[in-house]
């Protein structure tokens, strides 16, 4: 891949829907037609979170700007960036009252075509999220129809109905909030008259779309090609298996669905009229120059249903979530693994892997936390980045951050926590800004530490630092620094197909926590998931392992110690 300059378009204002020019085309990428997505590695950055460039205590666009070189020496492919639109931040952005304008919490248009093209000068590519779900309540089209009388043609753009008992009291079904509660409100109409209920799957401030209606389908189209006009190279896309809902909205008939999200075809989600959509925003994307991308946020019921998402014409990555919930054991892995692999192969796709992002307790935390949790957490990672495909990253995981648990309740801003029932959950804890430097808090997050980052960092994080561990080879940033670099150079590695050895070639005594997968050419990945250690004959020259591991050439056995990964070129 050759990155060359970059031909910027002119300046343009921060109108929405009017580039000052035509754009130019943004990127020295957009030439490529390699499917560089197959085996990218993509770096999540959670931007309220990441760096402050001008000091509010809140990350922006001018942060993640002056930290493209570490993206760059990091060694990722891609950045994703989660939504800077124009939001009242009901919930962090994901309420978007405006897809075509930067919210002046994270800068303007002007930066966020800057940080396009300067990302592309680092040779890194950069996707935007898309949530086409909902929007905010701020949107000017829920206004316009919480105006608007119940029968006019305001309303047809949302899901609003009356509700069911003798006067309208109760929700028009059972349908149950992704953060608690019913995921219905009713308004009040124009003379303060209890009125008709509105659906939101989300937050009460996100009222779902009406995908059958033709402006939502269109307006989002315009979305796209507004971004995909100014370089970006591809979406993410928030709640994949929305936007459908099931003809005539249908009770469930149950209580506690999302529990069964992962299980079970909810009427709200996964309904097969959802591909058409995904189906026409792929030849959108593919009327651009260059692979620009699509990765589905799809919460499918099972394998199967997920790889529908990236079937041929459709989109090009879906995070494999099954993946992300499998517990730190033998068997389950591996099977999670091979099916993965087998229903994504069935459409000809590669499998997107996927440990942490910005709605799920750190891996760390999720393995037990403490040092055994951090153990699992490298082990898993170096597994990860050697499976057939590409790979997600949230920021702050190649630190090795846990999810911060003692957050003062007063500072807390996730709405799912505020609705849930019990309190207690809540996505905060993996949103806490990421430590730069120095040895307090807010670890140089904000320039100079001028400002309180909005959530504060732990003590324990001044060892965990990007200054403090980047020189340190075996530290977790030292670790992921030199996996992405051997993830390039190793010819194994990437796109492909792996093979599950007989047990007789590296075992030497009874090994139940031992997984072993062989990727040609010459290339041999070890993970001990257990608790003991496990003694097999050295598979071949050490490339890197996730623990201090004594493996001399001149010894033909090797003990791999508990939850540990290495990776190994055979002789
Ligand atoms: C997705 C986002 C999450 C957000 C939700 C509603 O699941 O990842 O952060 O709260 O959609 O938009």
């Amino acid at each position: 891949m050759t990155v060359t300059g970059h031909a910027q378009g002119a300046t343009r204002t921060q109108s929405p829907g009017k580039p000052a020019t035509v754009p130019a085309p943004a990127t020295a990428f957009h030439g490529e037609t390699t499917p560089w997505w197959r085996d990218a590695v993509i770096y999540q950055v959670y931007i309220r979170s990441f760096a402050d460039g001008n000091g509010d205590g809140v990350g922006d666009l001018l942060g993640i700007r002056t930290r493209l070189p570490y993206l760059r020496a990091l060694g990722v492919d891609a950045v994703w960036i989660t939504p800077f639109y124009a939001s009242p931040m009901a919930d962090g952005g994901y309420d978007v009252a405006e897809h075509r304008e930067v919210d002046p919490l994270f800068g303007t248009l002007g930066d966020a075509e800057a940080l396009i093209s300067e990302a592309h000068r680092h040779g890194i590519r950069i996707i935007v999220d898309i949530v086409p779900n909902h929007t905010s309540a701020a949107h000017r089209w829920f206004r316009e129809a919480v105006e608007a009388a119940p029968a006019d043609a305001a309303r047809e753009r949302y899901i609003f109905r009356e509700g069911r008992g003798e006067h309208g009291e109760l929700p028009p079904n059972d349908w149950e909030s992704v953060f608690g509660g019913p995921a219905w409100t009713r308004i009040a109409e124009r003379h303060g008259e209890p009125g008709e209920w509105y659906l939101h799957l989300f937050d009460p401030a996100q009222p779902d779309l009406n995908w059958w209606h033709p402006e939502v389908r269109a307006e989002h189209e315009q979305i796209l090609r507004f971004w995909l006009d100014r370089g970006v190279d591809g979406f993410r896309i928030d709640v994949a298996h929305g936007m459908i809902k099931a003809e005539g909205l249908p009770d469930a008939g149950f209580t506690n669905q999302i529990q069964m999200l992962g299980s079970t075809v909810l009427p709200y989600f996964d309904q097969d009229e959802v591909h058409e959509i995904h189906r026409r925003w792929r030849e959108i994307l593919d009327e651009y120059p260059g692979e620009r991308i699509a990765v589905a946020e799809a919460w499918a019921p099972s394998l199967e249903r997920l790889a529908a998402y990236v079937r041929p014409d459709e989109l090009h990555q879906a995070f494999n979530f099954h993946f992300l919930g499998t517990p730190w054991q033998r068997d389950e892995l591996r099977t999670v693994i091979d099916d993965s692999l087998r229903t994504s192969s069935l459409v000809g796709a590669p499998t997107t892997w996927v440990l942490s992002n910005h709605d799920i307790r750190r891996h760390v935390t999720r393995y037990g936390g403490g040092e055994s949790g951090l153990r699992r957490a490298r082990a898993a990672a170096l597994m990860m980045l050697a499976l057939p495909g590409s790979a997600y990253l949230y920021q702050g995981e190649e630190l090795g951050l846990e999810e911060v648990l003692d957050l003062p309740a007063e500072l807390l801003r996730d709405p799912q926590r505020l609705r849930s029932a019990d309190g207690s959950s809540g996505r905060d804890g993996c949103r806490v800004p990421l430590p730069w430097g120095g040895s307090e808090s807010p670890y140089n997050f904000t320039p100079m530490n001028i400002a309180n980052g909005w959530l504060p960092a732990p003590q324990q994080w001044r060892e965990k630092t990007v200054e403090a561990q980047w020189d340190d080879a075996a530290s977790t940033l030292g670790l992921y620094r030199r996996a992405l670099k051997l993830r390039r150079e190793l010819p194994a590695l990437g796109d492909g197909r792996l093979d599950w050895p007989e047990d007789t070639e590296v075992l030497l005594g009874d090994a139940e926590d031992l997984l072993v997968f062989h990727r040609a050419p010459g290339f041999v990945c070890t993970v001990n998931v257990g608790a003991k250690p496990v003694t097999i004959r050295r598979p071949g020259a050490l490339e890197i392992a996730s623990v201090d591991l004594d493996a001399p050439a001149s010894s033909d056995t090797v003990v791999l110690p508990p939850d540990s990964t290495a990776w190994w070129s055979a002789r």
